[in-house]
């Protein structure tokens, strides 16, 4: 059976097709995941001696804001209070990570056994059936990850900005004490986290297309488009399988319709596993 080799059709594609994939998981988590960000605020007392006029607030990966917190001065002598921040937008942010990394692992893998295991693949029957299930689910997570990851990230925004952040300081309630914002988070690298997530599934669902090729299903569906071409499919599927010798199917090409051949040597290979 290994020396009976099907002939080669969108497997090239698909590993260089899975090569990019990989490359676009690693830049959806490492933007995500790798994220640090900074605002500052100003809290200028009344008594100027307990003023602070820039703290610095930290924060990143994984978004767990309720536990971020920052000393802030009471505006009484030299008295502060700790003050935290609002929101946990971990979920949202980890199930994203999550999915790319998987998608990252798989498209590995995927690459891996497209490359040098192709024929292995091709033997066993289901194979391509996993493929298929697995990237379309795979679509379906970037999907969704990548909308609830959007939203946790413009809600993180809002929590994070340094007008916002000043409500919560006691002091700044006081009308004699003045509260300001110094400077903002920078936003450019989490926004292409976004960004990466919505085209991971766009390539993903495009993805679908080459491995729905190596399931054979759509020979099916073109057998009841064509009847002509159906009886030659079937012809040439029982011949090589009933008398178990597939030198008859290499003599069927050297026949002058390779064109043929390729058409059925997906389902021929399958036919001889079950
Ligand atoms: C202001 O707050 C920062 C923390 O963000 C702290 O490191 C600094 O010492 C404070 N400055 C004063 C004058 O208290």
């Amino acid at each position: 059976v290994s020396h009976r080799l099907p002939p080669r059709r969108a497997c090239d594609f698909s590993g260089l097709s899975f090569v990019i994939l990989q490359l676009f998981a690693i830049f959806a988590f490492a933007t995500c995941g790798g994220y640090t960000g900074q605002l500052r605020v100003s809290v200028d007392c009344m008594e100027k001696a307990s003023s602070n006029l820039s703290i610095g607030i930290d924060f990143g990966y994984p978004f767990r804001l309720h536990q971020v917190s920052f000393e802030a001065p009471a505006c009484e002598a030299t008295r502060r209070e700790r003050v935290f921040l609002i929101g946990d937008y971990s979920s949202s942010a980890e199930f994203f990570v999550t999915i790319a990394v998987f998608a990252f692992l798989y498209s590995l893998v995927a690459t891996v056994v497209y490359v040098f295991f192709l024929n292995k693949y091709r033997e066993i029957s289901r194979a391509p059936l996993i493929d298929f299930t697995v990237t379309v689910v795979f679509s379906f997570m970037w999907l969704v990850s990548s909308s609830a990851w959007a939203k946790a990230l413009s809600d993180v925004k809002l929590a994070t900005d340094p007008d916002e952040v000043q409500l919560l300081i006691p002091a700044c309630k006081i009308q004699t004490n003045k509260c300001g914002s110094v400077h903002g988070a920078r936003w450019s690298g989490v926004n292409t986290s976004v960004a990466f997530g919505f085209l991971n599934f766009v390539l993903w669902a495009g993805n679908i297309w080459f491995v729905f090729k190596e399931t054979g299903w759509h020979k099916g569906a073109s057998r009841l488009a064509g009847g002509a071409s159906e009886k030659q499919a079937g012809t040439f599927n029982q011949q090589p399988y009933n008398q178990g010798s597939f030198e008859q199917s290499g003599s069927y090409s050297s026949q002058g319709q390779p064109s043929e051949y390729s058409e059925v040597g997906g389902p021929t290979s399958y036919s001889n596993q079950m």
